[in-house]
């Protein structure tokens, strides 16, 4: 590891997200609704150099682990990352994303007329594709800045 990619200290507990695209890590924490205002202790490194990717980010979370839904969402957005588990400033624990076969709950169909954006309380749910998602009650197809759609 060149020194370089040293800026960013280890972590002792938590999560680190690794391996995101150069760019997206602002979009992460979105998904894990980091604000700031939680009180969490977060690094993040933006656009630094990685062999593999040329440019990635990082985002270290301490003192948290994420939920599969979280895992899920990250995939979408960072297909190549990888999620470490610190404990004791050790991994033990490492896993590369799998591209889920759906997601539920997480994103807001954009269509208003869908059964989901009703009245009677329906859960969303979107078939991953190759290059977006789609509703599969109205076939809505989410292409870009899938992150806008996540409700929160
Ligand atoms: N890390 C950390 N704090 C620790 C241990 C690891 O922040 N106490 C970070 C490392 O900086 C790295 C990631 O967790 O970004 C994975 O660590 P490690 O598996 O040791 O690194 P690599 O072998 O380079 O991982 P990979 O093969 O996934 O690239
Ligand atoms: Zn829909």
């Amino acid at each position: 590891m060149s020194e370089r990619e040293l800026r960013i200290s280890k972590i002792q507990n938590g999560t680190v997200i690794d391996h995101v695209p150069g760019g997206e890590a602002l979009n992460v924490l979105a998904v894990l609704e980091i604000d700031g205002t939680g009180g969490e202790t977060v690094s993040i490194g933006i656009n630094v150099e990685s062999d593999a990717l040329g440019r990635k980010d990082v985002v270290k979370v301490e003192d948290r682990e994420l939920s599969q839904e979280e895992v899920d969402v990250i995939s979408l957005i960072a297909p190549d990352a990888t999620i470490n588990i610190i404990r004791d400033f050790d991994v033990v624990d490492k896993k590369r994303l799998d591209r889920p076969e759906a997601v539920t709950g997480v994103l807001a169909c954009p269509n208003h007329d869908c059964i989901t954006a009703g009245d009677e309380p329906v859960e969303t749910r979107f078939e991953v594709l190759d290059d977006g998602v789609r509703c599969v009650y109205c076939e809505t197809i989410i292409r870009e800045d899938i992150t806008d759609h996540i409700v929160r």
